[in-house]
């Protein structure tokens, strides 16, 4: 079965419940089911483990949203890191991402690495209700948490709506600069050297993040869609940067933060 997502039935991740789990909590477990083209698995009084079987990762549906659950560990969308970051824009503060992107309402912001969210819901609060994010994903269950999570009760009021879609980012990019469509920012936020630590369930996170290597063409791609900046976080800047035109944006305690302007438009 081919579900919504475009995704026909993923091995190894099935779909049950919490314990004793409510109507409504069964009803929306069969709606990602069908949705996803996963496996539901009745829970009954059963340990999560047993449900599982042989499938690598349990979604669980429960009263207060989804959680993903392996051998390793949980992995919930929450906002995490982002929270404090929300706060300190909510106070007048500033924020790398805001500032390197020069995001403001109405934007549009393609987050071409978007894991469990963070940035976007920095970035969806930012842009505000007229502007608009898309976030990609190329892992299945991180995809599917981010969906059902921006779906959900956590975005801040006011928050541009966030588009999920599970794929690989390169080749959306590479899609819509064929079709000359374009966005203000593309954040490309890579893995490098795993999860941030104090991520909730970051072992289970590294199981579930794809690690595609941040190199010149993936920035290039960003580069032909981006019409104000391409925001890159790297944990330190590389040789071929000023070459792909990426500066250090100063200022920020980590150093982490680089942006480029939009290649420059072809010679006719
Ligand atoms: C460091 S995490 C991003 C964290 C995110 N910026 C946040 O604030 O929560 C990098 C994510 O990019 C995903 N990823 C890696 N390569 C990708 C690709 N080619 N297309 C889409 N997503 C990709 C990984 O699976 C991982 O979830």
């Amino acid at each position: 079965m081919t579900g919504a997502s475009g995704v026909t039935g993923v091995s190894g991740v099935v779909v049950t419940t919490s314990k004793s789990a409510s109507d409504a909590v069964r009803a929306e477990a069969r709606r990602v089911a069908d949705t996803w083209g996963l496996p539901l698995v009745e829970r009954g009084k059963a340990s999560v483990a047993t449900v599982r079987g042989d499938a690598t990762t349990a979604l669980v549906c429960t009263e207060e949203g989804w959680v993903a659950e392996s051998a390793r560990g949980r992995l919930a969308f929450h906002q995490g890191t982002a929270a404090k970051r929300l706060r300190a824009l909510r106070h007048g503060q500033t924020d790398p991402l805001v500032r390197a992107g020069e995001l403001t309402p109405g934007d549009h912001v393609l987050d071409a690495t978007l894991g469990l969210g963070r940035d976007a819901l920095v970035a969806a609060w930012a842009v505000g209700r007229d502007g608009a994010v898309i976030g990609i994903e190329a892992d299945f269950v991180l995809a599917l948490l981010a969906t059902e999570g921006f779906a959900g009760p956590i975005p801040r009021a006011g928050s541009a709506p966030v588009e999920v879609r599970r794929g690989d980012s390169r080749q959306v990019l590479a899609a819509m600069a064929a079709a000359g469509e374009g966005v203000d920012v593309v954040l490309l936020d890579p893995m490098f050297g795993g999860p941030r630590a104090s991520d909730t369930g970051f072992t289970l996170a590294r199981e579930h993040t794809v690690p595609t290597p941040l190199d010149p063409e993936w920035v290039a791609l960003a580069r032909a869609v981006a019409r104000r900046w391409v925001v890159v976080t790297a944990e330190r800047a590389r040789d071929w940067f000023p070459d792909a035109g990426l500066e250090r944006l100063e200022g920020t305690r980590s150093g982490r933060w680089f942006r480029a302007r939009p290649a420059p438009a072809a010679a006719a």
